[in-house]
């Protein structure tokens, strides 16, 4: 599907993905990777420094974590469920030369630590979204975790700031309102 295709953020959109009957035990959203304006949005909100760790949940292949190397983003993680997406994340890594900065595990994110990361990227269902939504705010306690950006769902009950971004179709969430010199 084109970017153009899957580019308006309207309430078909969000029935027709956000429907949890795509979820099936431990695979928590079917692989559908973000459009390059959102991925792109997103990215330069997050206002990416070169001590960054950032982590896509549900990495598919590969291609956000690609984007926030080259955005200068110093260590890039993506953990993916789907053996195959896996594979072809790497092959894409080692096409692009950026081994020694992107690192694709094959898992649930569910089970994985996040204790280094301060970006977290998302674009999964409601449910994924729900049963993170605890982690992340121990994380964002914990003091390291700067930003988290979700595509498309919000996280229901975050209990500090956030901001909507209907243009991207995207959500971030904070500790504190950081001064984000490249908030778009
Ligand atoms: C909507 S796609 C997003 C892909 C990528 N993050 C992007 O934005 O282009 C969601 C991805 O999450 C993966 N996934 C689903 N459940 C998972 C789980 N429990 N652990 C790891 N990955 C999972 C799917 O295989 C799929 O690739």
């Amino acid at each position: 599907m084109s970017d153009e295709e899957w580019a308006p953020f309207n309430q078909d959109e969000i029935d027709i993905f956000g429907n949890d009957l795509w979820c099936e035990q431990d695979y928590l959203a079917p692989f559908w990777p973000s459009t390059d304006t959102r991925s792109e949005g997103l990215l330069n909100s997050f206002d990416i420094r070169n001590d960054d760790v950032l982590y896509d949940l549900g990495c598919g292949d590969g291609r956000i974590l690609i984007e926030a190397v080259r955005k200068g983003a110093n260590k890039c993680i993506g953990i993916e469920y789907d053996e195959a997406l896996v594979e072809k994340g790497k092959e894409k890594v080692r096409e692009a030369g950026l081994e020694d900065k992107i690192e694709i595990k094959h898992g649930n994110f569910l089970e994985i630590d996040l204790s280094d990361a301060t970006l977290i990227y998302v674009f999964l269902l409601p449910k994924a979204v729900e049963l993170l939504t605890p982690r992340f705010v121990a994380l964002m306690n914990a003091g390291k975790l700067r930003i988290i950006g979700s595509v498309l769902y919000e996280l229901k009950e975050w209990p500090y700031s956030f901001i909507s971004k209907p243009e991207i179709a995207s959500f971030l969430y904070f500790k504190e309102m950081p001064n984000l010199t490249n908030n778009q």
